[in-house]
């Protein structure tokens, strides 16, 4: 059975991306209410609002991580701003679909990456319109959080 395109299987396999930036300019952590996994993005964002580098670690299925490896492709280089409209529907499209238990897995990339926005927007002084009103929503556990991104539990795939 063919779950996944074979851009997806691409990007899960070969996930582009991974890791995390020291001293980043702005992080979100996003943990997902459907099913409990979780996702940071790190980012590196330059004078001119433009997210020069982009980096994820996730325990989320191999639709997070290549919902996330498409999502950091396609922010680099852009504006901030423009990638405040970067919406999981956009990345599901960019990977040629999803199947649909699996959408929620691409909220998870656009959470995280919104997340790590609105760090950067309230550590640097910005405000953008696609922020306004937003309220991070984060992993309840906040003390866990550093603990549970340990290099040796990120495998490939968990379930
Ligand atoms: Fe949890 Fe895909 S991210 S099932």
């Amino acid at each position: 059975m063919a779950l996944y395109n074979d851009t997806v299987m691409d990007h899960f396999l070969n996930p582009h991306n991974v890791g995390e930036i020291e001293n980043p300019d702005g992080k979100g952590i996003y943990g997902s209410p459907v099913c409990g996994d979780m996702m940071m993005v790190t980012l590196s964002v330059d004078e001119n609002e433009v997210i020069t580098d982009a980096k994820f670690k996730t325990y989320g299925c191999g639709s997070a991580i290549a919902s996330s490896s498409m999502a950091t492709d396609m922010i680099k280089g852009m504006k901030v701003e423009e990638a405040l409209e970067v919406s999981n529907e956009k990345i599901v499209e960019e990977l040629g679909g999803l199947p649909a238990i699996k959408i929620h897995c691409s909220v998870l990339a656009e959470h995280a990456i919104k997340n790590a926005i609105y760090d950067y927007a309230q550590t640097h002084g910005k405000t953008y319109a696609g922020l306004e009103g937003y309220v991070p929503n984060t992993d309840p556990d906040e003390d866990d959080e550093e603990e549970g991104f340990e290099e040796e539990q990120f495998s490939d795939e968990k379930k």
